[in-house]
């Protein structure tokens, strides 16, 4: 029996793993962690993350072919191939802060594997690194040479949480790079195998290490920039009566663009994008590519643009003070379906609102207080950290208030903020929030999830992301 072991039981590992086990009943997976916590729930039925679909996978393999482990080093002794799927944060301290990948969570995986293994590996690297980096994996893996051979697979992973077990299912793609040499393409056909348990053929793509580590950050670049585009666009929707729905309809009506990703929002979160693409951007400026390094760092820059004009547009609209106003806050995770708040736009968005001085009311069906609480307690950049490696126990932060119910947030209220697209803000009873918030009653709906002509014959004045503006936000534009 081929036994897998993974490294790393977060949104990647605990899902990939997952799928692996439901397919190849053939083959033992253990995934594995440091966090006793991580660990605990993954064994439990209250699992770590909520993703749809991924209880039912969990439970049909869990005790057959799919173990979760703390007992690291066992599992790393008894593997045949070895999955690597820590996270690769943005550095918070020296060379590259706030820009380059912390290295360190693989760093300390790769010395443990070499340290304990007794037997020829396969060593895959799901986590998303810089281009390079297995050649820096190579060298720790073969430090101390005990006659043992390592190959070295890049194998990135695309799943987009919330959908992450569709995504594993029906993947467009599986990408596998190894190195050219005999041993490296055995091992890249010990990895098709795996994957051609359930995956078309056509679908895995070969290539060689460094254009699979590359093409994972461009990947994700290439996304997060539409999104950049279209909200780049939202704006001047705004300032001329377009309606930024109507424009990304027609666009991606033409075949060679496509209609996924354009939808304007109040900004792209999420653990990946803004630090995959400040990761390409240190690996440009590396390289002495300073032209391309710009490029695309603008995407990030229409980000938090888009982020700060969402606020700006709160605090116009509302007689330029959100001071001492009560705002309701609808969503807190960057997207539906998930409980992840990791880079949520949200955290930007109350903590503009609060630099203004308003009392907030938070409701969202997947995020607990104490995270909400966190978030909006810690730095730029920490939130990508998981929070059982952190030592902080950051105190909750005044004039936030989370709710477990959307009625509640907005009893009140002088402002509704909707900051994720989560499907149930659809299906509210507007008429029962209007009745109980103050007059006049503001929405703000930074995700395009209602219709603004119901909620204005309702009475509210309602904002939607790059739609045309109600008459009084119009007035206000014209004279500011
Ligand atoms: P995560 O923070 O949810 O999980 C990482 C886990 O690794 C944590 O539980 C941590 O305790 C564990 N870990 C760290 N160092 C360890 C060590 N030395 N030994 C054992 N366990 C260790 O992260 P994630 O969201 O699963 O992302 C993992 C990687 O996959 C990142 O590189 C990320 O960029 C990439 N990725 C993420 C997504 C996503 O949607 N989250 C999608 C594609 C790729
Ligand atoms: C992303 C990639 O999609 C995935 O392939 C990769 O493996 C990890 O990073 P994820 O971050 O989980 O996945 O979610 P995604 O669906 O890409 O959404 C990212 C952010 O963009 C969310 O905040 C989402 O709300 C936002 N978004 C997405 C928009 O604002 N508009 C869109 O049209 C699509």
């Amino acid at each position: 029996m081929v036994k897998i072991c993974c490294i790393g039981a977060g949104y990647v590992g605990g899902p990939t793993m997952a799928v692996i086990a439901l397919k190849c009943p053939s083959i033992e997976v253990v995934v594995v962690d440091i966090s006793v916590n991580r660990i605990n729930s993954w064994n439990s039925d209250q699992l770590p993350i909520y993703e749809p679909g991924l209880d039912d996978v969990v439970k049909e393999c869990r005790g057959r072919n799919l173990f979760f482990s703390t007992d690291v080093e066992k599992h790393v002794y008894e593997a045949d191939i070895i999955f690597v799927s820590v996270n690769t944060p943005t550095k918070t301290r020296g060379l590259g802060a706030g820009k380059a990948a912390d290295l360190t969570y693989w760093e300390s995986a790769a010395w443990m594997i070499a340290d304990v293994s007794k037997s020829d590996k396969i060593v895959v690297e799901k986590s998303t690194v810089p281009v390079k980096t297995a050649e820096a994996i190579e060298k720790i893996l073969n430090h101390n040479s005990k006659g043992i051979h390592f190959s070295i697979l890049s194998n990135p992973e695309f799943l987009a949480e919330g959908t992450a077990i569709q995504d594993l299912l029906k993947p467009d793609r599986v990408l596998i790079g190894g190195r050219e040499t005999p041993e490296g393409q055995k091992a890249v056909q010990a990895l098709k195998e795996v994957y051609a348990h359930w995956v078309p053929e056509d679908r895995i793509i070969i290539s060689n290490l460094w254009s699979a580590e590359l093409a994972k950050l461009v990947a994700n670049a290439f996304l997060a920039q539409r999104i950049s585009s279209v909200n780049a666009v939202s704006a001047l929707c705004e300032a001329t009566g377009a309606d930024v729905t109507e424009v990304a309809y027609s666009v991606g009506k033409d075949s060679r663009i496509g209609p996924k990703f354009l939808n304007a929002s109040v900004g792209f979160g999420g653990s990946c994008f803004q630090k995959d693409i400040l990761n390409l951007v240190y690996i440009c400026e590396s390289n002495g590519l300073a032209e391309v390094a710009n490029y695309w760092k603008q995407v990030i820059k229409i980000n938090d643009y888009q982020k700060n004009r969402f606020v700006n547009r709160v605090v116009s609209s509302m007689f330029n003070t959100v001071s001492g106003k009560k705002i309701a806050v609808l969503g807190f995770a960057f997207k539906k379906d998930t409980g992840d708040t990791r880079e949520t736009p949200a955290i930007d968005v109350c903590k503009g609102l609060l630099g203004d001085n308003a009392t907030i009311s938070i409701y969202d069906p997947r995020v607990t207080e104490d995270q909400i609480q966190r978030d909006l307690a810690m730095n730029k950049f920490d939130w990508d950290h998981p929070i059982h490696l952190q030592s902080l126990s950051p105190t909750s932060v005044k004039k936030v208030r989370v709710t477990w119910d959307a009625y509640e947030a907005a009893n009140g209220a002088h402002g509704v903020c909707i900051l994720t697209e989560w499907d149930e803000f659809k299906q509210l009873d507007y008429q029962r929030i209007y009745d109980n918030m103050q007059k006049p009653a503001f929405i703000f709906d930074g995700r395009n999830v209602i219709d603004p002509e119901k909620l204005r014959e309702i009475g509210f004045i309602v904002y939607s992301i790059g739609r045309p503006l109600n008459p009084w936000l119009k007035n206000l534009s014209a004279a500011s």
